[in-house]
């Protein structure tokens, strides 16, 4: 069953009424700029044809009561017991809880009411998976609650709502791209985001190519701390290179050359942080005329030493991601591989001839699965519409 079809049922199913509305926030994957969110950079997203989905109505009570369809779970807050992070009968709120938990207390801080209500939710969007499963369900209950509180704001607006919860309700440092592509995705296009001035427009695909997401099965939550210490090296890289270049506000203004300069001042680890990231930022505004001018092959260039730089330097890939990069590059159609998202573990994305992304799937999953012993999940992905009521 879609997420869809299955929220609705779970609804029926849990308050033996029909819901009056069903929202619909897409996750994402991204193509180039990895990590350079939160360090004022350029990425290049696109929203995919995953999502989660949340069939809900307006309650009778000041309590809001969440089925999650998935795992067969419910949890209850009022606003009164958000910010303690408990249900109303003093139990804690399961993990699953506390995107939308953190999501109505966003909106609380921003002044926008956030009415009780009955809801269950679903996705198909694999969790932990890269592909922001968690940004979509706090996008897809920012539309819910926007609808129920009679509010509106803009999809970016949204967006930077969904990250406060992140960063403050529920501890992920994280930067703007998951709920940015998730709020503001369109179909068929891939999003160009400034993350130091928030200003966006969309880009086409490349011409004749299908985005391919290969799923390693391997899981790590980015919860455990490595990407808030890779955060911190950026950070700690900005605040020691300032003794040189005291204009900077970030790694976003720092050239290859000033960097190359003075990298020999920093200690070994906050160097290969910061470089992948000076080094991304400079991949990432190379691809904007690629993209334009549909210079696929060296898009696709990019994008592998964007893997490598990911492994070596920011050290955010495992070796099941390593080996499906591997398999993948030298397949024929593929004109880039690489791991998508936070690291860890989840997915990789590839950039394909679209005549041969069928022979590609085929070839990748088995070839995954003899080396690795894990099932692979493999899609060809479409780029998608933002979050929005159905
Ligand atoms: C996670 C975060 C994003 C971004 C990516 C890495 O998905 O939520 O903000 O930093 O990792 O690019």
């Amino acid at each position: 069953m879609n997420p869809r079809a299955t929220a609705m049922q779970a609804f029926q199913n849990r308050f033996s009424q029909l819901p009056l509305y069903v929202a619909r926030a897409p996750g994402r994957v991204n193509l180039l700029g990895e990590h350079v969110d939160y360090n004022d950079g350029f990425v290049l997203p696109a929203a995919i044809d995953r999502a989660t989905c949340i069939a809900f109505s307006p309650s009778s009570t000041d309590r809001t009561t969440l089925v999650a369809a998935d795992f067969g779970e419910a949890a209850q807050f009022t606003p009164g017991t958000l910010s303690s992070k408990t249900q109303p009968d003093g139990s804690p709120l399961p993990e699953w809880a506390l995107y939308p938990a953190g999501t109505a207390w966003a909106l609380g801080e921003a002044g926008l009411s956030s009415p009780a209500m009955l809801a269950a939710f679903s996705s198909d969007i694999p969790r932990g998976s890269g592909l922001s499963s968690s940004a979509s369900i706090e996008m897809a209950f920012g539309v819910a609650w926007s609808k129920l509180g009679g509010w509106s704001r803009s999809p970016m607006q949204l967006a930077l709502l969904g990250q406060k919860a992140e960063n403050r309700y529920v501890g992920v440092n994280c930067g703007i791209m998951d709920q940015f592509a998730s709020a503001c995705g369109e179909a068929e296009r891939l999003m160009l985001l400034d993350c130091r001035s928030l200003e966006y427009r969309s880009l086409p695909l490349p011409e004749n190519t299908a985005i391919v997401v290969a799923d390693t099965t391997v899981r790590r939550k980015l919860t455990s701390g490595e990407y808030n210490d890779r955060r911190a090296a950026c950070e700690e890289a900005v605040r020691l290179l300032k003794r040189d270049l005291p204009d900077i506000q970030a790694l976003r203004d720092v050239s290859v050359e000033d960097f190359n300069r003075l990298s020999h001042t920093l200690p070994v680890t906050v160097e290969k942080r910061a470089r992948h990231i000076v080094e991304e930022i400079e991949r990432t505004r190379q691809a904007i005329p690629m993209l334009e001018q549909g210079r696929t092959q060296e898009f696709g260039q990019l994008m592998n030493a964007c893997h490598v730089s990911l492994r070596d330097l920011y050290e955010v890939s495992v070796p099941e991601l390593d080996t499906m990069v591997q398999i993948a590059q030298p397949l024929p159609g593929c004109f880039g591989a690489r791991l998508t998202g936070g690291g860890f573990g989840g997915c990789t994305v590839n950039l394909v001839a679209s005549d041969q992304a069928g022979a590609f799937a085929q070839s990748l999953g088995p070839e995954y699965e003899r080396r690795t012993g894990l099932h692979p999940e493999i899609y060809i992905c479409q780029a998608s519409q933002g979050a929005g009521l159905l």
